[in-house]
């Protein structure tokens, strides 16, 4: 068999300045403990004023290459940012990351909401698979704070800024990206949405001018869609439940995780939560958690590790992947 391709470099990057529950208790009707017990979240790293997406997308690479070296980068011949907040309609958030590193690569955005970091991990590896690409950048970077209305207490308080990158090309086996669950259903569109360019859903709900979300609607969306695709995912990679070292979900809400772990019948250790320090940073959230559980010796080469996400669209996606087998480590 052919090989797979893999995370071989990762880095992960978030703003220093924290909004705690106390700053919001202190901004508006809300309280550290309805918020705790409703979300799991503490703290969210905000962006600074003059801090958008590609400085945060920039500043994740800069870490890979601080864990993994110059080295790292070299072959890179595609870069991919995921992001539902690009500086710009265009150019592409990619294009100034590939300018920065001066980089000799196609460059583009990918947008598919909170899951868009998986969906970029399973582009690069159609890249890399098919032979069309040696390495690919693959970028989840988020500055959703700038879309925030900040009167509005049922979302203000659940977002964060952040960025995860990773380096994405062919490993040997046993290790690399699995099987990959994919799905879309745009007739939630008037659930969770922002405008751009337009004005109305197809239903012909006016667009938000600020980030827009029916929140019971996506948690039992949510809930649903997260048992769903682990399971599906789980079946493709032929692995079952008890063979998956670490479960990597989206940092939404801590509910919502929780009753994932537990349809899943994973003990709590085996589930990495960092939601109660960022909040939610879209497509920042995954890499952001397999960087923190890097660092605290969580993984090791050979781990089976389950990734799953969801968000506006809507749509979801989730990944089965064996860790290691990086040529440089
Ligand atoms: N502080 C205090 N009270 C609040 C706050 C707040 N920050 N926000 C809402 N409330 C109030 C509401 O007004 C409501 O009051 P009412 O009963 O008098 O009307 C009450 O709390 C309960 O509100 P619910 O919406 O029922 O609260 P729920 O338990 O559903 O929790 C939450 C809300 C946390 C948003 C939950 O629905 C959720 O997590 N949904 C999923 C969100 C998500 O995961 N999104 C991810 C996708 S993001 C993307 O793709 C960009």
């Amino acid at each position: 068999m052919s090989k797979l391709a893999g995370i071989t470099a990762l880095g992960a990057y978030a703003p220093s300045k924290v909004l705690t529950n106390a700053d919001f208790e202190a901004m508006m009707d809300t309280s550290d403990e309805w918020i705790i017990t409703r979300t799991g979240i503490k703290r969210r790293h905000i962006a600074a004023e003059d801090e958008f997406t590609s400085h945060l997308a920039i500043s994740s690479v800069a870490d890979l290459i601080r864990r993994h070296g110059e080295g790292a980068l070299a072959g890179v011949d595609m870069v991919i940012v995921a992001t539902n907040t690009p500086d710009a309609l265009f150019p592409a958030t990619a294009a100034l990351v590939q300018d920065h590193f001066g980089l000799k690569a196609g460059a583009f955005d990918l947008l598919a909401a909170c899951p868009g970091w998986l969906y970029a991990l399973s582009v690069a590896k159609a890249y890399v698979e098919s032979g069309m690409c040696r390495k690919v950048l693959a970028i989840g970077a988020e500055a959703l704070t700038k879309v925030m209305d900040w009167q509005d207490r049922a979302t203000a308080v659940l977002f964060g800024d952040g960025a995860g990158a990773a380096v994405v090309e062919a490993v040997p086996a046993p290790y690399g990206l699995k099987s990959f669950v994919l799905g879309a259903d745009g007739s939630g569109a008037n659930q969770l949405h922002i405008r751009a360019v337009g004005r109305c859903l197809p239903s012909g709900e006016p667009l938000a001018e600020h980030l827009y979300m029916n929140g019971r609607e996506v948690y039992k969306f949510a809930v649903r869609v997260m048992n769903t695709a682990t399971i599906e995912a789980l079946q493709r990679s032929g692995l079952h439940s008890d063979e998956i070292a670490l479960f990597v979900p989206h940092q939404a809400n801590l509910r919502i995780i929780e009753a994932a772990r537990e349809r899943l019948g994973l003990p709590p250790e085996r589930v990495v939560v960092t939601v109660d320090e960022y909040g939610n940073n879209s497509t920042a959230s995954i890499p952001l958690a397999l960087a923190h559980a890097l660092d605290a010796g969580r993984i090791s080469d050979g781990d089976n590790l389950l990734l799953v996400s969801f968000g506006a669209g809507l749509t979801w996606a989730a990944n089965v992947l064996t860790w290691g087998g990086a040529w440089h480590q």
